[in-house]
């Protein structure tokens, strides 16, 4: 298969990083008047992240888990450990506040240190492992992968489950 030389999944996903540490500043300066910009702002970093999330636990983080030394799987550990303690305890937390409130604001903050501290390690080890470990041409092809599962049924699918997941941890905790 032909591929395009141009594409790069390690740059598409910084740049992924990028959009959800401006959303982060973002719903960092809003008020506690603004409700509906911090629900929106909400929104749009759960749909930028869960599939970002999703393939790097089901594809990515795998495939470099495979070719990895012994410090290479380390780092995988620490990323996909990261990656659960924000979707179980950081995440549901937020959504389990009202969006009005100086506790929202609290935990949004942290939302947005976790991800900020996760995404700058996975950038400077995971990353630069990829690097060393896949040729352009097949970090051109894990570009392609990610882009057609992210429009597909898989893709959309186990998306969907992650976030039904959190609604049932956040109703628990409200009942709690
Ligand atoms: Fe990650
Ligand atoms: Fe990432």
């Amino acid at each position: 298969m032909a591929t395009d030389k141009k594409r790069d999944i390690l740059k598409t996903l910084r740049g992924e990083h990028d959009e959800l540490r401006t959303l982060f500043k973002q719903i960092n300066s809003t008020t506690d008047r603004a409700i509906k910009t911090r629900e929106e702002l909400l929104a749009k970093v759960e749909s930028g992240l869960l599939p970002h999330a999703k393939w790097e636990e089901d594809v990515f983080y795998p495939a470099i888990r495979d070719r990895a030394d012994r410090d290479g799987k380390k780092a995988i550990a620490e990323a996909y450990l990261e990656h659960h303690a924000v979707e179980s305890i950081v995440m549901p937390e937020v959504k389990a506040s009202e969006p009005g409130t100086p506790e929202f604001a609290g935990a949004a903050k942290v939302f947005g240190e976790q991800i900020g501290h996760h995404a700058s390690e996975e950038e400077s080890t995971v990353f630069k492992l990829a690097r060393e470990l896949f040729s352009a041409a097949e970090l051109s092809e894990f570009d392609e992968q990610y882009e057609q599962w992210k429009g597909s049924a898989a893709g959309v699918a186990s998306v969907g489950a992650a976030k039904v997941k959190g609604a049932i941890k956040t109703a628990g905790r409200t009942l709690a």
